[in-house]
C-alpha cells in the first residue's frame, strides 16, 4: 500500500514524489480560440507546488471536438508556445505535467461549434434535454480522429509535458465509441463488445506509439467512467473487459472517474464491494490505478490508498491551492463539503463560482 508521503512508480518506471494528482478540471479560462491565458497558467502553477502530478483540464484534439467555451485547445501547432508555458509552470514546482486529451463528440453544443454539426460513433442523441443528434463519423473520419489524438500527443511532447491522459470518460467521444447507447455501428468500429472496444484499442496503441517513440519515460494514462445509466449503456461487465484489455497495454496508469471513490455499483451483481475494489481485482497489479472523488483531507487520502495506488483530487485543490502541502504536513484544510452544494455539483461551473462560495467559518 502506498503512503501519502511516499513516492509512487508508474508502469514506465517514472516516479511521482507522492501519490497525489490534481484531477483534470476544466477552468473555462482559456481564450475563445483555445489559447491558454496567463491567469490559467498561474492557477495551475499555484496548485503544483507539493503534489505528485497535475492533470490539466480537457484539451480538444479537433476543433469540432470542443465541448465548452474557454476550453484548452491542442488541435493545432499554434497552441504549442502557450502549452509550453503551462508545462514549464507546472514542472517548476516539481510536479509532473500531464495534458488531458479530449474530443466532445455528441456532447459538443452547436453554438460552441459555430453551427457545425457535432459528430459521434452513430447518429444517436444523448438522453439529455435539447441534446443535438450528431452525425455519424465515416470510416475515414474515424481514422482522422485517431490521427488527431496522435498529433495532439506529439504536440504535448513538444511543449514539454511529461505525459498525456486519454479522456475516455464522462460521456464524451471515446466513451461514445464504447457505449452501446451511442455506438450502433455495424462496421468494424461497432456491434459486439469486442468491436465497441476496437476504437479504444487502436487509439491507445497509436497514442502509445507516438508518446513512447523517443522515450518510454513519456507518461500515457487512460481515464474511464465505469457505468452508464442509459439502456443500453456501459455496465460493469463491459468495464471489467475494458480494464482487462487496457491493463495488457503499455499504459502507465488507469484512472477511474467517480464522484465518490467508495462508490458501489448500481448493478445488484456487483455490490459486494466498491467499484474500485472490483477494478483492482481485475487489474491484479498489472498497472497502477488512480481513484478520485470526494477527497477532502489527509485521512481521506489514506483511506483511498487502501484501495487504489494514487489519489486524484479535484475540488479540494480548487478551493485551496496549498491543499497538497497542507495534507502532506498534516495541517488542517478547508472542507469541500462546506461549499454551497449547488455550486459544488455544477459541472463546468467557472472557477470563480467555486472560489466565491467558500465558507471559511468551518
Ligand atoms: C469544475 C470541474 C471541471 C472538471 N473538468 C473535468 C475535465 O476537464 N476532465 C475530466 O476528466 N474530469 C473533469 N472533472 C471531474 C473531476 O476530474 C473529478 O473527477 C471530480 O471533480 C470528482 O473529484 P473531487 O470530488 O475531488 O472534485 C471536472 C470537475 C469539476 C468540478
Amino acid at each position: 500500500m502506498t503512503k501519502i508521503n511516499q513516492p509512487v512508480t508508474l508502469k514506465n518506471g517514472i516516479t511521482l514524489r507522492n501519490p497525489l494528482m490534481m484531477a483534470p478540471m476544466t477552468t473555462q479560462m482559456s481564450f475563445f480560440n483555445g489559447v491558454i491565458t496567463q491567469d490559467e497558467i498561474a492557477y495551475y502553477k499555484n496548485r503544483s507546488q507539493a503534489i505528485g502530478a497535475v492533470i490539466t483540464g480537457a484539451a480538444n484534439v479537433q476543433a469540432v471536438g470542443q465541448g465548452w467555451a474557454g476550453e484548452l485547445g491542442v488541435y493545432d501547432d499554434k497552441f504549442i508556445p502557450n502549452l509550453t508555458k503551462l508545462a514549464t509552470a507546472i514542472k517548476a514546482g516539481g510536479a509532473k505535467a500531464i495534458l488531458q486529451i479530449f474530443h466532445g463528440g455528441r456532447m459538443s453544443p452547436k453554438n460552441i461549434l459555430n453551427g457545425a454539426e457535432p459528430v459521434s460513433a452513430s447518429a444517436v442523441a444523448a438522453e439529455r434535454p435539447g441534446a443535438p443528434t450528431p452525425r455519424a463519423l465515416t470510416g475515414e473520419e474515424v481514422l482522422q480522429v485517431i490521427a488527431d489524438f496522435k498529433a495532439a500527443t506529439k504536440r504535448a511532447m513538444t511543449a514539454g509535458f511529461d505525459g498525456v491522459e486519454i479522456h475516455g470518460t464522462n460521456t464524451y467521444l471515446i466513451q461514445q465509441f464504447f457505449s452501446p447507447h451511442s455506438n450502433r455501428r455495424e462496421d468494424e468500429w461497432g456491434g459486439s463488445l469486442v468491436k465497441r472496444f476496437h476504437f479504444i484499442d487502436v487509439l491507445v496503441d497509436e497514442i502509445l506509439a507516438a508518446g513512447k517513440e523517443k522515450s518510454t519515460d513519456f507518461i500515457v494514462g487512460y481515464r474511464f467512467s465505469p457505468e452508464e445509466y442509459e439502456t443500453p449503456g456501459i455496465r460493469m461487465e463491459d468495464t471489467l473487459y475494458l480494464v482487462d484489455q487496457l491493463a495488457e497495454k503499455n499504459l502507465d496508469y488507469l484512472h477511474v472517474s467517480l464522484n465518490e471513490y467508495q462508490r458501489v455499483s448500481v448493478q445488484k451483481e456487483f455490490q459486494e464491494k466498491s467499484i474500485v475494489d472490483y477494478l483492482q481485482e481485475k487489474i491484479a497489479g498489472r498497472v497502477p490505478l488512480v481513484a478520485v472523488g470526494g477527497i477532502e483531507e489527509a485521512a481521506d487520502v489514506e483511506a483511498l490508498l487502501n484501495h487504489a495506488d494514487l489519489a486524484a483530487v479535484g475540488q479540494a485543490l480548487i478551493i485551496d491551492p496549498d491543499w497538497g502541502e497542507k495534507v502532506l504536513n498534516q495541517q488542517p484544510v478547508h472542507r469541500v463539503s462546506n461549499l454551497d452544494s449547488a455550486s459544488r455539483t455544477l459541472r463546468g461551473t467557472s472557477l470563480w463560482d467555486f472560489v466565491t462560495t467558500i465558507r471559511l467559518d468551518n
